[in-house]
């Protein structure tokens, strides 16, 4: 299930220029969620190519992961105003593709706070909760979930570089083994 190009769920769509959906191999089982379209994903339509996307193509090549061989995609399709935070409502809105998008998944990774609000109902520190790892309902079946830090709080911050590191090493494992 995919949202159409006049979709009306949330109010994000009045500000958007393209839809972002995933990408990547939907197939491999592995997904990294992150928060939101930003600007120039908004222009390409692809999640994950501006600043963020930078970093995250970068720490995933240092670990031997190429991206394009895991899914990646947001909590939400569109984006939001001013690179604000999805509200709760935006979230819920979008939950169906994102659930639809996971459905076939056996390891989510969810990048900072909006993915591990949306999809663990966490609202604590992210400090306190990354790498390890739980599980997640996606229509109605359990999947392993790893949260962990989002590429933009590694800029500045080594124990998120180590942390969000160390999680794609994880995945690269992971999908290595076929587990
Ligand atoms: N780009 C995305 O696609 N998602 C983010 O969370 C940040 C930048």
């Amino acid at each position: 299930m995919r949202p159409s190009e006049d979709c009306g769920l949330c109010s994000l769509c009045t500000g958007r220029t393209k839809l972002v959906l995933p990408s990547g191999d939907p197939s491999s089982g592995i997904a990294f969620v992150g928060e939101a379209p930003g600007e120039s994903e908004d222009l390409q339509g692809r999640p994950f190519v501006g600043r963020s996307g930078k970093i995250l193509d970068k720490m995933m090549a240092e670990e031997g992961l190429d991206r394009s061989r895991v899914m990646i995609t947001n909590t939400v399709k569109c984006r939001p105003p001013k690179n604000r935070d999805p509200t709760k409502e935006e979230m819920a809105a979008c939950r169906r593709f994102l659930d639809s998008e996971l459905s076939s998944c056996r390891l989510v990774i969810g990048l900072g706070k909006s993915a591990c609000r949306d999809l663990l109902g966490y609202e604590g520190k992210m400090g306190d909760i990354v790498n390890k790892r739980t599980f997640i309902t996606v229509e109605g079946k359990e999947i392993a979930f790893i949260p962990t830090y989002h590429p933009a709080a590694c800029i500045y911050n080594k124990e998120a570089r180590e942390g969000l590191r160390e999680t794609i090493r994880t995945a690269r494992g992971e999908l290595e083994a076929g587990n």
